[in-house]
Parts: structure tokens; C-alpha cells; sequence
């Protein structure tokens, strides 16, 4: 049986029951059920669940924040976080990993904010991005908001003073990458030139990888796990990174303009056309 336990509740996937070996039960998970997992994770993100962990929001920054949290995505980030602590836990997806996968969530959203700013994009989720909904300085400050509220959700877990710092120090640290990422980036687009398949992955781990990376480790040392792991979900997340980013430009060249490759921002493309010895291809960039 697939069991999904948040705080005194305990639900269970007839579903998953049904399926036998997609289940996860006690110690010994098997092939999880993604599918109830990344249901019960899309519950923590509904707005009254939003409001239940954050506090009910009583200003126009806490109204935006938290909307802008329900909104939209796929929840992969904090799926990736509660289920490692499900693994690890051997608890299956419970409400103890809630926290660090909100969290989670509170840097990716933040990051979206302020990388729709940096690329001028105008849409996410088919709908207008927070600055064109809201102007710039709206979008940046909300987006400073939900990097603090992701910060005082670590800090104020109810968990040993040291996991907590462990907690914070990786968040930091995927910060740090990410912003060194999304910096490289910026710097490629203010001053283009050739780029390598090397200098790509570099970008891509540090500006997509690390928070994927931060994700794992979240849900890792949620349950005081050793550094050995930890470095192991490192090393996956920069890679899943790398991987999304890769399918997020191919599918980003055909928005109009050619998207990534059109604004000669740092893409899969790019790299490859730079490193190619073929004339036409050479020609043609
Ligand atoms: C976004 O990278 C990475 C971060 C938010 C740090 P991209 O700019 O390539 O991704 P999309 O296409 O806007 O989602
Ligand atoms: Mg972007």
C-alpha cells in the first residue's frame, strides 16, 4: 500500500493498493507511485494549504507571493524533496518534508521572478509574467520575498539546531551557484562569443542544476543524512539540471524569435553550432 501521511492524517491509494509493485510501503520502497506522490505534493501548493504553513496573507506582497506560489509548474522541485525524504524515511510522502519542499519551491519561483525580468520574457505558464502583470520592481521585490520566506521556513523548522544549519548552508550554497549561473549567462548575453558544450554545462548546472541539487539535499538532511549522500544528490541534481535545460531550449527555439538561440543567450544550440566543424553550420551561425 502507497501510504501518504500528513501530520494525523493517513491516506491511502486504493489506486496505488490496485498496482501492487508501483507501491511503496514501509522500508522497503519499490517503484514509487509517482503519480499519488506528485498529487499529494500538488496539495501542499493550493492556496488555503499555502496560507495554513506561510500564515494567511494579510498585505498585497503576501497576497502576490503566495498566488504566485500556487501558480502554474509541474512541482518537480519539492516532488524531488519529499521524495528522497520519503526514501530515506522510509516513511513514504509525509507532511515532515512539507516545509523543505514549500521551501524548495519558495527559491524556484523567486528565481523565475527575477530571470523573467533578466530575459524580458513576457509569458510563463501561458500566462503574462509577474513584471507584465505587476512592472519590475513588484516582480523583483516579490521574488525577494519568497527567497526570505524560504529561508524562514528552514530556519524555523522544528528539527535539531544542526540539521537546520545544514539545511540553511545548502540552500545557500545553491543560491550562490545559481546566481554565479544565471551571472555567467548574463555576462554571455551582454558580450557574446564562442561558447563550448563545456562552458553550457557549466551554466546549466550552477543556474538550473542547483536548485534541483538543493532539492535532494533538503530532503536529505531533513533526515540527518550523511554527507556521502548529500554529495551523491549534488552530483544527480546538477545533472537533471543539465538534462531539463537541454529540453528547455530545444522546445525554447521554437517561441518567436528563435527564443534562446535568437537573443544569443547560452543554449544547447549554440554550443553544439560553435563546436561544429561543418561549414554550413558555421555559415549559418
Ligand atoms: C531559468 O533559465 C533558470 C533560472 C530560473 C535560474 P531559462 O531562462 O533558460 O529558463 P526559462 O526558459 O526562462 O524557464
Ligand atoms: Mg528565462
Amino acid at each position: 500500500m502507497l501510504a501518504v501521511k500528513g501530520g494525523t492524517e493517513n491516506v491511502e491509494s486504493a489506486q496505488g493498493a490496485s498496482r501492487g509493485r508501483r507501491t511503496i510501503h514501509g522500508t522497503r520502497p519499490v517503484l514509487p507511485d509517482l503519480d499519488s506522490w506528485q498529487q499529494h505534493v500538488g496539495g501542499w501548493f493550493v492556496p488555503a494549504a499555502l496560507a495554513e504553513l506561510l500564515g494567511s496573507p494579510a498585505t498585497p506582497v503576501e497576497r502576490l507571493a503566495q498566488s504566485w506560489l500556487a501558480t502554474g509548474g509541474k512541482r518537480l522541485r519539492p516532488l524531488l524533496a519529499a521524495g528522497v525524504h520519503a526514501v530515506l524515511s522510509g516513511e513514504g510522502v509525509t507532511d515532515e518534508a512539507r516545509a523543505v519542499a514549500v521551501a524548495v519551491e519558495c527559491f524556484h519561483k523567486a528565481s523565475l521572478a527575477h530571470d523573467d525580468v533578466e530575459d524580458n520574457d513576457r509569458l510563463r505558464y501561458g500566462l503574462p509574467t509577474l513584471h507584465v502583470s505587476h512592472g519590475v520592481p513588484i516582480a523583483i521585490n516579490s521574488g525577494d520575498y519568497l527567497i526570505g520566506e524560504g529561508y524562514r521556513l528552514l530556519a524555523t523548522l522544528p528539527a535539531p539546531a544542526r540539521v537546520r544549519a545544514r539545511l540553511l548552508t545548502a540552500a545557500a550554497e545553491g543560491h550562490r551557484a545559481l546566481c554565479l549561473g544565471q551571472g555567467e549567462e548574463l555576462d554571455f548575453a551582454a558580450a557574446p562569443h564562442p561558447l563550448n558544450t563545456g562552458d553550457y554545462a557549466r551554466i546549466c548546472k550552477r543556474k538550473t542544476g542547483a536548485v534541483f541539487a538543493v532539492a535532494g539535499m533538503l530532503g536529505a538532511i531533513r533526515t540527518d543524512a550523511s554527507e556521502a549522500v548529500c554529495a551523491t544528490l549534488t552530483r544527480f541534481g546538477h545533472s537533471v539540471g543539465l538534462a531539463y535545460q537541454i529540453r528547455d531550449d530545444l522546445a525554447d527555439v521554437a517561441q518567436p524569435g528563435g527564443g534562446d538561440l535568437g537573443a544569443l543567450r547560452p543554449c544547447i544550440l549554440l554550443a553544439l553550432a560553435c563546436e561544429s566543424r561543418a561549414p554550413d553550420v558555421a555559415g549559418a551561425l
